[in-house]
């Protein structure tokens, strides 16, 4: 039997709920399908970081270097600043395996209510190629004269040359293999230095595909666009922080942050890809069983294509968008009462 061994990291929060439920649905489709997941979970995260200093081991990277993916949940506990859970997990799993693509594909499902009125699942399916290793999540900078009336912080955003076209491609790829259509998220009427660098290689890299219809529209007027009409985009690349901002918009846009996913993705597969949903480790509702596990589900049905499994991976998108379009159940941010646990059994039943 075909196994893969993936590295889970649930996290903190609704992380602990939605990734053993997801973990459910992926091994009942590999049931299915012919192959096994090798789980290892590690305890890493928030809590990790209380008893111990540190968000994973020191060795953690050399651990997860092993996987052939890496499932996460969520990191961010209310007594532990973000940075230190983001600097002190996330991101140096991101870079030190050079994920440099986040994809983040959004859909309006059949049956899901749109927050906007008049937009129908035709009008909502793009993906958000967002740059993940530099751009506006830098660590170069620092501050002055803390706590004085000359107070001052500096954070500077990356671009190279090299890490602005390796993900432009990867969305040229993408656009080329959907509509034909990719726009990029600028903002290079007010930040003079590093956006005009970025228009510069799009206009670049696309001029390598005349097969597309490439178009670059200010971040601000972007974020206008996605809401009043979501059907003009297919893929959207974006910087780091554009992508991060847009791509839960966008989400919105579909019905609820608790269903969209994100794949890390090392394209060059050199090092293992890191899936997980969108959403955060949402301390309102954690340890209640009510979060949404969709967001879950889906990246880790994205996991299953990166690891060659697509037709478990289109199976379980089958199911899910069955189980929606049949009113199956649905958690509180869709309008409906079901629990995770309900979601997920729903799911693993229509694979047996
Ligand atoms: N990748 C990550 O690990 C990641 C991403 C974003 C935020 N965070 C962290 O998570 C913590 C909380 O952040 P936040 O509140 O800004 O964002 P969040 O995504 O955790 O929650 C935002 C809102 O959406 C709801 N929500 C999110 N996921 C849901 C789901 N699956 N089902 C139902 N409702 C859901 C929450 O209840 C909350 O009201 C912070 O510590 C933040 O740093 C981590």
């Amino acid at each position: 039997m075909r196994t893969y061994e993936i590295a889970v990291i649930p996290g903190d929060g609704i992380g602990r709920e939605v990734t053993p439920a997801a973990l459910e649905v992926l091994e009942a489709a590999g049931r299915a399908h012919g192959f096994r997941l090798d789980t290892t979970e590690h305890p890493w995260g928030c809590d990790y970081f209380v008893d111990t200093g540190r968000m994973m081991p020191v060795d953690a990277l050399d651990t997860l270097r092993r996987a052939d993916a890496i499932f996460l949940g969520a990191v961010g506990r209310p007594d532990v600043p973000d940075h230190i859970s983001l600097w002190g997990l996330l991101i140096p799993i991101r870079r030190t395996f050079r994920q440099y693509v986040n994809l983040r594909p959004i859909r309006l499902w059949p049956g899901i209510a749109s927050p906007l009125a008049r937009v129908s699942p035709e009008q909502v399916d793009m993906v958000i190629v967002r740059e993940n290793n530099e751009g506006e999540y830098s660590e170069i900078g620092g501050r002055l004269h803390q706590g004085t009336e000359d107070e001052l912080a500096v954070q500077e955003a990356i671009f190279t040359r090299k890490g602005t076209d390796r993900v432009m491609a990867y969305a040229c790829e993408l656009a080329a293999k959907r509509s034909g259509r990719i726009c990029s998220a600028t903002k290079s009427n007010g930040i003079i230095h590093t956006m005009p660098f970025w228009d510069e290689r799009f206009a670049h890299v696309t001029s390598g595909h005349p097969e597309l219809q490439a178009e670059q529209v200010l971040i601000d007027a972007l974020a206008a666009m996605v809401v009043l009409d979501p059907g003009r985009f297919d893929v959207i690349v974006a910087s780091n922080l554009f992508g991060d901002i847009l791509s839960d918009l966008a989400a919105a846009v579909a019905g609820s942050i608790g269903i969209a996913p994100s794949g890390n993705l090392n394209p060059e597969r050199e090092c293992p890809s890191m899936f997980e949903p969108v959403h955060g480790s949402a301390p309102d509702i954690a340890g209640q069983g009510i979060a949404n596990p969709i967001g879950a589900i889906w990246s880790g049905a994205q996991m299953l294509e990166h690891l060659g499994e697509g037709e478990a991976a289109a199976a379980v998108m089958d199911r899910l968008e069955q189980m929606l379009a049949d009113d199956g159940p649905r958690t509180r941010d869709l309008g409906g009462t079901a629990t995770t646990a309900d979601v997920t059994a729903a799911l693993v039943s229509s694979f047996t």
